[in-house]
């Protein structure tokens, strides 16, 4: 791996007594997508609003390069260049998709940096322009998600951090987010995102760790780790349990 832009090292996060994720080390290169696989209540979720500091307890470590993320608030860690699009819609549905863009850059105060950036997020994502005028709930679920990820990308974040991007979406389009996501690995940013579709998001990805009950228990390439028997074991495993 080339040289870490985020580490996570040790982290601890829960909302109580008990922890949901513990030891939990990772990192994340610019230009590389990374991606949490692990099972429905495995703490991926919990993990990224960690690092976003929206965890009431934590503890451990979490730098972006020189940068000690830590102690940041989101406002902070949004202007310090940490973009994160929570799991579940988090668009203004009754907003257009302009104005939807324009309220994901309320941190950038410079008019002409704004439209500046505006544009850019435009010709990355050609259907937002098309369709500028119309109210973001009427969008098909790809498109919501499109938006997200170009409202995301307004501040020029060095890195973005995507929970479950493709879940509830139809298998044709989730091929579609994840060439999305290439996309931001293409402008160079570092992609961690956390996914339950283990084998579309791997299969995106330049590694994967997996998490179980809070803890990362694999950590490999991503298309090594579709092929790991360890992966297959873990998630037949579990089907096999909750089909009982
Ligand atoms: N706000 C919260 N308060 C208390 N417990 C929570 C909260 N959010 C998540 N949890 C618990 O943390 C565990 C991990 O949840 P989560 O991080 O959402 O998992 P995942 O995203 O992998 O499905 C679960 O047991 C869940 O019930
Ligand atoms: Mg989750």
């Amino acid at each position: 791996m080339a040289e870490a832009l985020l580490e996570v090292s040790k982290l601890r996060a829960g909302y109580g007594e008990r922890a949901v994720i513990e030891e939990v080390s990772i990192a994340v290169a610019a230009g590389e997508i990374v991606t949490i696989v692990g099972h429905n209540g495995a703490g991926k979720s919990t993990l990224l609003r960690a690092i976003f500091n929206l965890v009431p307890d934590r503890a451990g470590t979490i730098r972006l390069g020189s940068t000690d993320l830590f102690p940041l608030s989101p406002d902070r860690l949004l202007s310090s260049g940490v973009a994160y699009v929570p799991q579940g819609r988090s668009i203004f549905p009754k907003l257009t998709i302009a104005e939807n863009l324009r309220m994901g850059g309320y941190t950038i105060r410079d008019e002409r940096l704004l439209a500046r950036r505006i544009d850019h997020v435009n010709t990355l994502f050609p259907v937002l322009p098309e369709r500028r005028a119309q109210l973001a709930g009427t969008l098909s679920g790809g498109e919501q998600r499109m938006l997200e990820m170009a409202r995301a990308l307004l501040v020029d974040p060095q890195l973005v951090m995507l929970d479950e991007p493709s879940i509830g979406l139809a298998p044709r389009v989730v091929a579609l987010i994840f060439d999305t996501v290439k996309l931001l690995k293409r402008e160079g940013k570092a992609v961690l995102m956390v996914e339950q579709n283990v084998r579309a998001a791997l299969a995106a990805s330049d590694r994967g760790y997996v998490i179980e009950l809070g803890r990362i228990r694999l950590e490999d390439a991503g298309p090594k780790l579709i092929d790991d028997p360890r992966v297959a074991q873990l998630y037949l495993a579990r089907r096999a349990y909750t089909q009982r």
